[in-house]
């Protein structure tokens, strides 16, 4: 006689098999995905002893996945919960179904040139980053319609990794190959990033980097200012990352929609807080800078190197498409002409 199962095991005999079963379903889709969930040798190699383990976003659907489903009782704009078991199973299966109804996306304005289901693997990735199930950015019943400021936050922060990996980092003259991505900033939470200013009391732990004289010496007064033409010859490196990060404070109203929490403490600026708050137009809004990529590290802990994109079947297409890199990119298709 084959022993009998306790009562209530059948529960988790189905619900855990059927998660897996929808990972792998997802993972049959892109043999990428297979590659950040399982991150192969080699890129854990590259790792050296100073520099902690990679973002990886398995790590971030697995606690969406296992996460209690938030209460969105008071939500101002009625979006279902989006942690949890059922909010990710409920989002993944509709997003299959939509693939199937439109192979080919109805309303996407950056990513150009994908197939619906390239889009969908890529928002898993997405998904992951911020520690956020579809819903916080889509009404699942269709995934075209633009019905939440969250997913037009999203729209506007894939223009910025776009630009940043477009006109900055690729074009630092000592560049080893890392792009920005939605982890890079986000690292598993949708918003309240961490940041650090001469504003705020908030101090880091001391950058390990080669060039810490630099980063210690100027960063912290001096980010916000920007460089002059001899310390960027004297800098490239810290020149480059001190210009972008200030073309991206300047132009943050156009790469996010202001977040209503934060516009009471228009007046009561400055405050000691462990995010850099930034007033444009009357306007709060909590901003990037150094410490929110790097946080002590030399190369951000949620970077995501050319070379290992390189080693992915499909060139890692579906962690960061090829417009959001660097290079000549085909308007029509989406897809890389040449690519740094
Ligand atoms: C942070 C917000 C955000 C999250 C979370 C998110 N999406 Fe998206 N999604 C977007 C944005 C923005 C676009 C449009 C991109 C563009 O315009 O290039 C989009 C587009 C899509 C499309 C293409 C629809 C069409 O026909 O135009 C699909 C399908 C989709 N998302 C599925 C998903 C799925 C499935 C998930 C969860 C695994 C998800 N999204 C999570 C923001 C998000
Ligand atoms: C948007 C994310 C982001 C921001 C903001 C950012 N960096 Fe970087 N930084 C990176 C990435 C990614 C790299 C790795 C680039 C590469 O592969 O060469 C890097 C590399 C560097 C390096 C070179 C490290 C080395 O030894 O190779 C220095 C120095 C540096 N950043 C300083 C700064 C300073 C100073 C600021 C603020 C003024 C800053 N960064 C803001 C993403 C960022
Ligand atoms: C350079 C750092 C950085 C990068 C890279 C970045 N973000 Fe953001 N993002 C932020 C900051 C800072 C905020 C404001 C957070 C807050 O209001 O507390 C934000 C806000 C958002 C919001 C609004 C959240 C809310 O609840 O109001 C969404 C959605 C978002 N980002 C999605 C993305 C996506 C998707 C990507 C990748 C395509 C991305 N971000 C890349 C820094 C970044």
């Amino acid at each position: 006689m084959p022993p009998r199962l306790p009562k209530g095991a059948g529960v988790v005999a189905i619900g855990l098999p059927l998660l897996l079963f929808l990972l792998l379903a997802a993972l049959a889709i892109s043999p990428a995905i297979f590659w950040t969930l399982f991150p192969h040798e080699d890129s854990a190699a590259t790792a050296s002893a100073t520099q902690p383990a990679r973002y990886s976003s398995s790590e971030g659907i697995r606690l969406i996945a296992q996460s209690e489903p938030n209460d969105t009782s008071n939500d101002p704009y009625r979006r279902e919960p989006w942690l949890g078991e059922d909010a990710w199973i409920a989002a993944i299966q509709a997003g299959q179904e939509y693939i199937a109804q439109h192979p080919e996306p109805q309303n996407v304005q950056v990513l150009k040139g994908m197939t619906t289901g390239e889009v969908w693997s890529y928002m898993i990735h997405m998904s992951g980053a911020l520690g956020v199930s579809c819903q916080y950015c889509h009404d699942i019943s269709n995934y075209a319609a633009d019905p939440y400021p969250q997913k037009i936050s999203g729209r506007l922060m894939i223009r910025l990794v776009q630009d940043l990996n477009t006109q900055y980092l690729s074009q630092i003259p000592t560049w080893a190959g890392n792009y920005v991505q939605c982890a890079t900033c986000h690292q598993g939470q949708p918003n309240g990033m961490l940041a650090f200013s001469a504003r705020n009391s908030y101090t880091p732990a001391s950058p390990n980097a080669n060039n810490a004289n630099a980063l210690q010496t100027f960063v912290i007064d001096t980010y916000a200012i920007a460089p002059s033409a001899e310390f960027v010859t004297a800098h490239p490196t810290t020149g480059k990352m001190l210009s972008m990060t200030n073309f991206m404070r300047e132009n943050w109203d156009k790469y996010v929609l202001p977040n209503p929490d934060y516009q009471e403490l228009l007046g009561q600026l400055p405050i000691n807080n462990r995010q850099d708050f930034i007033v444009i137009d009357e306007t709060v809004y909590s901003a990037p800078n150094c410490y929110t990529c790097h946080m002590g590290n030399r190369i951000p802990t949620g970077a995501i190197s050319r070379y290992d994109l390189r080693r992915m079947e499909d060139g890692g297409w579906t962690l960061l498409p090829d417009m959001l890199r660097s290079g000549e990119v085909d308007p029509e298709t989406g897809r890389a002409v040449s690519q740094k």
